[in-house]
Order: structure tokens, then C-alpha cells, then sequence
């Protein structure tokens, strides 16, 4: 096999190489096909891993989220996809569609890798108006902006990125490629620019485009009044890159009111940053500011040399990237999802016949915390409207002295909502243990420690995690603890965690690889004494 390199930018070398490297020790060694498993589960992949509340694809690799979009009645989810393998490449538009944000179906896929051009990511507007004159007033079309990249013979350099525009007039069921993309490149002509996000600018009366151009950390801002004629902007950079190396990719710029209140509206620029998350790896930082409708400008920045802790992040755990919000959704609200995934390790993780998941869609809300703006989190109302219909156990509360209690075995199960609140006390530690095994050696353990006022998902002992050196064991959030409690909601799948820590002001989103009979909850008090109140699981592997 040969592969023409020219034009080729490091960081996709580097991926197709660590996909390359997957395949031949799959082929090569039979041992690693298997992952250890029982012959039944080998031969139709890894069920036991298949999310049931997070959107998987039935096959192959899929990473970022595009093109969210709500559009009568049901959610478009398209994602990076390949149609070819289960690893990274030949990107593709894959497409799913829901009606709650819950069970997804998955369609044809949107837009195919062609002769010329590998299809990046990007978003998709609905063109109420019919501004970009490729539907008709009656009929208004979806429009997409992606980027393409482009192949050698295409007519341009080979590797080089562009954003292009694909439009659907049947409700998102067929996509065309204009036919004169791309809509806008940069000149000269760049291999980092990429990841358009489209959002409709009312106080303007445009179109608003971010897009990265990744290797220099910069976002620029575009208008345009049909889609397809782009005016530059501006530029948002930060005077002291605290990442040098690292890619921003993934742009999105909302507003958002203050506390709740219209009058007090905030912009907040979201960036996805590869790698130096605060989890290590890719991961999803964000920016409070204003937006005069060309410029943003964020409030504050961290001073120069800060390290990770010191910036604002949309989650804590170490797979959550690509975060980008939907368009077009009733009510104003603004609803963000992630990509379950973290590029340190992604191409390696021993899910088959598919790999990637999305995170659990949030609602985003910006709230005054410790007297600054930040962004909290809570899962949909969807989401807490199944909680609410799905069976729940419910135990007022447990006492542990330096101690570990299993909960009773009807709290046993793999798709979970838990919650609870926890009192430390005097405990050195006190959590909980999801997806436990039976003699309690294996397990995802989420923790407060009071003398270093954090929260962890310690997931070192969550089964699986010998496939890649860089699947980090631990990820950490500061939280200082308000009357001594901590409201803890955990979500539970088959192969992942999410913790919304006080009614969502941190997040922490890992996978895990646990065994399908470790379904056992347990909670601990480490070095003294801590409650545990108001304890509800629901089992949600039923209630769809
Ligand atoms: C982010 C990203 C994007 C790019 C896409 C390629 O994970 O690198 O910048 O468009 O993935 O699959």
C-alpha cells in the first residue's frame, strides 16, 4: 500500500497512521480482535458496549457532531462519518434523526467522500426565508456549510480546506453540492481552515459564520446574507496562547441571558481544543463575552501561562469534544451535544462493528457563579421526563463510617439514572461505585475528597482499559461545597459515565469498558464519616 503524503497536514497523517496501526494488529493479532471476549460476543462485535440513551452508529467510526438542526418536529444529528471501516477516514456526513433527543434512527448517509473532496465538519441552517434563493418560498432549504478537503486532481491543492455548501429541499432526505463550491476559502489557500458554524444573526439581520483556522488558534467571523457570499469580520485570538501545537477546531458562538434575565445577554464563544484539555487530550473550552455583531470580545482571560484549571471548559472528563450546539430549536433554547471521544485514543478503543458515541444532549444555561458568568448544564427535559416514567428505587439515606455499603440488588443495572446527595462530613472521601463487579474489584469510582474540595471519576478499575497508554485513570474538577453538601446526578451506560455535579455547574464525561454482569452501585466513606441522602435510581434500559 502507498500513500501520497503531499499536502497532507501532520495531524492527519498521524490519524490515519494510528487507525493503520489498529487494523494490522487486529488483523495480526487475533488476540487483540478479540479483546478478550467469549466467542458468542465476538462474533457479533461488542453488544455489551453499545450505548442505549447515546447515539452510536450501527457500524464504522464516527467522530464529531455536525449539522445539528431541529426542523419540524425531529432533531437532524449528522456526524463525521466513515462509511468504509471502523476507523478514522473517507469522511463522509453520516445522519441520524430523533424526535426526543433520546432514540436516534439512523439514515442513509448525507454527504459521501467523493473523487475530489473528503466532507469535514461543519453545521446546517434552516433557510426559513428562503435567503440563499435554492428552495423556494414555499419549499425552504436546509443548508449545509462543510468543509471540504481536497484530494489530489481535485483542482486544488491536495490536503488544502475550504467551506463549501450542500443543500436538501426534501427535508433533509437527499443532499446537493452547490455548484459552485467552495462558497469560501482563504487565500492563500490553507490546510487548517475549517469547521464552519452558521447561526442567524436577528439584531443584524445575517448570517454568522465562525470557522477555525486551527493551527494558528484563530476564529473568524463572516456575515453573509444568502449563504453563499461570505464577508470577512473579524478575528478572535487570544494575546497568549497557552497551547502552542495544539489545534482550536469547532467553533460555535451563542448568546445566552444572564441568570435568566433577556435584558442581560452574554455571548459565549465555545472552542475545542486538541490536545491540552483540562483532562488531557481534546476537549471543549469556552469564553463568556460580548459580540457587537463583528467583534467578540471575551470578559476576561486567563492571565498568560495559566494552566488548564485556570480556563472555563464545557466538561471535566476526558471524552467530550467537538461540542457544538443545534439550530433552530423551539423555544430559544440551547441545546449542545458532544462527541463521547478523545483523539489520544479514539482510534483505539475495542468497540466493534462500530466506534464513537455522541454524549447526552444539554440544555446550556449561563448563571453568576462565585460572582462570575458561567455556563451550567442539565440534561433535556426529554431526558428528565424518562428518568421520571422509569422505575425507581428510592432510599432517604445511609450513614457510612469508614465503610463501603452495597445498595440492594434491585438498584443493580447498566443503564442508569442515579441521584443523590452526599454530606462528606468528616470523611477523608466520600462516593460512590457504578457498575461494580461482585467481590468489588472493578468498578467506576466517583468521589468528593474534602481537603482538596474535588470531584473524580477514578475509572483505573472500570474494566477495559489496557487498549491505549493515553486512556488517562482519573479526571478532576474543583468544586468548593456549599453547605456542606454535594448534589451529584450520574448517568449511566453501557459503556460511559456522565456526572452533572450541582445541578450541572461541572461535568465530567468519561467511557468505560466494564463487563455487562458489573452492574452493582455502592457508596464509601474513606477516613471517617459521611451521609449519603435522598438516593433514587432509575432504571432506564426499559422506559424508551
Ligand atoms: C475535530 C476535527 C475537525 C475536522 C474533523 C475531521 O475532531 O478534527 O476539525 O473537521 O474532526 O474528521
Amino acid at each position: 500500500m502507498t500513500v501520497n503524503w503531499a499536502g497532507v497536514p501532520e495531524v492527519w497523517r498521524g490519524r490515519f497512521l494510528a487507525a493503520l496501526a489498529f487494523a494490522f494488529a487486529i488483523c495480526g493479532s487475533s488476540a487483540a480482535a478479540e479483546n478478550g471476549l467469549p466467542k458468542s460476543m465476538r462474533e457479533s462485535g461488542t453488544p455489551q458496549w453499545r450505548s442505549l440513551l447515546h447515539y452510536t452508529p450501527q457500524r464504522n467510526w464516527m467522530n464529531d457532531l455536525n449539522g445539528l438542526v431541529y426542523y419540524r418536529g425531529i432533531y437532524h444529528l449528522f456526524y463525521q462519518y466513515n462509511p468504509e471501516g471502523n476507523v478514522w477516514g473517507n469522511m463522509s456526513w453520516g445522519h441520524a434523526t430523533s424526535r426526543n433527543l433520546i432514540d436516534w434512527t439512523e439514515q442513509p448517509v448525507a454527504l459521501a467522500a467523493n473523487r475530489s473532496e473528503e466532507v469535514f465538519s461543519g453545521s446546517v441552517v434552516v433557510d426559513s426565508h428562503n435567503t440563499s434563493g435554492l428552495g423556494t418560498a414555499a419549499v425552504p432549504p436546509l443548508v449545509a456549510l462543510y468543509t471540504s478537503v481536497y484530494k489530489t486532481g481535485s483542482g486544488h491543492e491536495p490536503g488544502g480546506q475550504a467551506q463549501s455548501l450542500a443543500y436538501s429541499t426534501d427535508e433533509d432526505k437527499t443532499w446537493r453540492r452547490y455548484a459552485h463550491n467552495p462558497v469560501l476559502t482563504l487565500n492563500p489557500e490553507s490546510s487548517h481552515f475549517r469547521d464552519p458554524k452558521v447561526s442567524w444573526y436577528a439584531r443584524g439581520g445575517y448570517w454568522l459564520m465562525c470557522a477555525v483556522v486551527a493551527d494558528v488558534h484563530v476564529v473568524k467571523l463572516y456575515r453573509s446574507s444568502n449563504l453563499i457570499d461570505w464577508t470577512f469580520l473579524s478575528d478572535f485570538t487570544l494575546p497568549d496562547i497557552p497551547h502552542h501545537g495544539a489545534l482550536w477546531e469547532i467553533p460555535d458562538l451563542v448568546s445566552l441571558p444572564l441568570d435568566g434575565n433577556p435584558a442581560k445577554e452574554k455571548w459565549v464563544m465555545i472552542v475545542n481544543v486538541n490536545p491540552w484539555s483540562i483532562a488531557g487530550g481534546s476537549g471543549a473550552m469556552y469564553f463568556v463575552g460580548r459580540f457587537d455583531g463583528t467583534r467578540f470580545v471575551p470578559d476576561e482571560v486567563a492571565p498568560a501561562g495559566s494552566d488548564a484549571s485556570r480556563w472555563q471548559w464545557l466538561d471535566h472528563g476526558a471524552d467530550y469534544y467537538a461540542a457544538g450546539t443545534f439550530s433552530n430549536v423551539p423555544d430559544r433554547k440551547t441545546v449542545a451535544i458532544g462527541w463521547m471521544g478523545n483523539w489520544d485514543y479514539a482510534n483505539d478503543v475495542p468497540t466493534s462493528p462500530w466506534r464513537g458515541a455522541m454524549a447526552l444532549p444539554r440544555e446550556l444555561a449561563l448563571e453568576t457563579v462565585a460572582g462570575r458568568p458561567q455556563l451550567v448544564f442539565v440534561p433535556t427535559e426529554s431526558y428528565a421526563s424518562l428518568v421520571g416514567r422509569s422505575p425507581t428505587t428510592r432510599i432517604a439515606q445511609v450513614g457510612l463510617e469508614s465503610s463501603t455499603q452495597a445498595l440492594p440488588a434491585v438498584t443493580r443495572g447498566v443503564v442508569q439514572n442515579i441521584e443523590l446527595t452526599i454530606e462528606p462530613g468528616g470523611a477523608h472521601r466520600a462516593g460512590l461505585v457504578v457498575r461494580g463487579s461482585a467481590d468489588g474489584t472493578t468498578g467506576t469510582r466517583i468521589f468528593y475528597d474534602s481537603e482538596a474540595q474535588t470531584l473524580t471519576i477514578d475509572r483505573s478499575h472500570a474494566g477495559e482499559t489496557s487498549f491505549s497508554p493515553a486512556y488517562s485513570p482519573q479526571h478532576i474538577v474543583n468544586l468548593p461545597l456549599h453547605d456542606g453538601r454535594l448534589h451529584l446526578r450520574v448517568v449511566v451506560d453501557r459503556a460511559s459515565v456522565e456526572v452533572f455535579a450541582e445541578h450541572g455547574q461541572a461535568v465530567i464525561t468519561d467511557l468505560i469498558l466494564p463487563a455487562l454482569e458489573d452492574d452493582r452501585i455502592s457508596l464509601f466513606a474513606e477516613s471517617g464519616g459521611a451521609t449519603f441522602r435522598d438516593i433514587a435510581v432509575s432504571d432506564l434500559s426499559l422506559a424508551h
